[in-house]
């Protein structure tokens, strides 16, 4: 099968605080949409990217990338996992295909990081996450705003994207679980959700989400330290 990239961008980005959304405010020179897209757009083993954008999306026609002719747009929804789900509707994708789905808000994704998930496939035939190891000491919080317990952090990883699954597989599993009420916050717990146990592949720290204000500057270094 083929490899489709998946990029939600349908959120709004409300903890940022902007008046645009966060995936459309400027890095380096660019909007980070932008960014994005360039480096699933560049990847020789991605074959189509289908972005799923917001309803009153007003700024995506005048990014650089939006005549690529690799790039398909799909309509986004409620949740990040209602924007996947109808991206996965659309007419590019066939029963043996991959999607490949990435966060349009980390705009500091490597093809090495690409690569490294690509290749997991023989290794993990269900599908894999980029994730990293957690290094800090985990605390679970009490009621009150205080520690209730040290959480072991042995076994604890961060759920980073892109993430990597059959398309046809992940689109049931997403609808099954959605309906099921199930909390999906990225497509891993929506295979999980299913019983599959989808393969932790570990990723680089440079691969952030931007949230908050503070994490443009720490994108911008990443960036002009890559040299993709
Ligand atoms: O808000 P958060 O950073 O978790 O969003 C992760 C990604 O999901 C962002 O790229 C955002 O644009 C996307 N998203 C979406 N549709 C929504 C909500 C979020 O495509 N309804």
């Amino acid at each position: 099968g083929r490899v489709i990239a998946i990029v939600p961008a349908a959120g709004i980005g409300a903890r940022m605080g902007a008046a645009v959304p966060k995936q459309y405010l400027p890095l380096c020179g660019a909007p980070i949409l932008s960014h994005t897209l360039r480096r699933l757009l560049s990847h020789p083993g991605i074959d189509i990217v289908v972005v799923a954008l917001g309803e009153g999306d007003s700024w995506f026609d005048s990014l650089p990338e939006a005549g690529h002719p690799k790039l398909v747009k799909a309509r986004g929804g409620k949740e990040r996992a209602d924007s996947v789900l109808s991206a996965l509707g659309s007419d590019v994708f066939g029963e043996a295909d991959w999607a490949l789905v990435h966060d349009a808000a980390r705009p500091c994704l490597t093809h090495t990081d690409i690569d490294a998930l690509l290749a997991s496939r023989s290794r993990f035939p269900q599908g894999a996450i980029l994730a990293m190891p957690v290094r800090d000491t985990m605390k679970r919080a009490g009621g009150d705003g205080a520690i209730s317990e040290t959480v072991c952090r042995n076994a604890l990883w961060h759920a980073l994207t892109p993430q990597l699954f059959n398309a046809s597989a992940l689109k049931h599993n997403l609808e099954q679980a959605l309906a099921a009420g199930a909390v999906i916050t990225d497509e891993a717990s929506a295979m999980e959700w299913a019983g599959v146990h989808p393969g932790l592949v570990s990723g680089r720290a440079d691969n952030i989400k931007v949230t908050h204000p503070d994490d443009l500057q720490l994108a911008a270094l990443f960036l002009e330290a890559q040299q993709v």
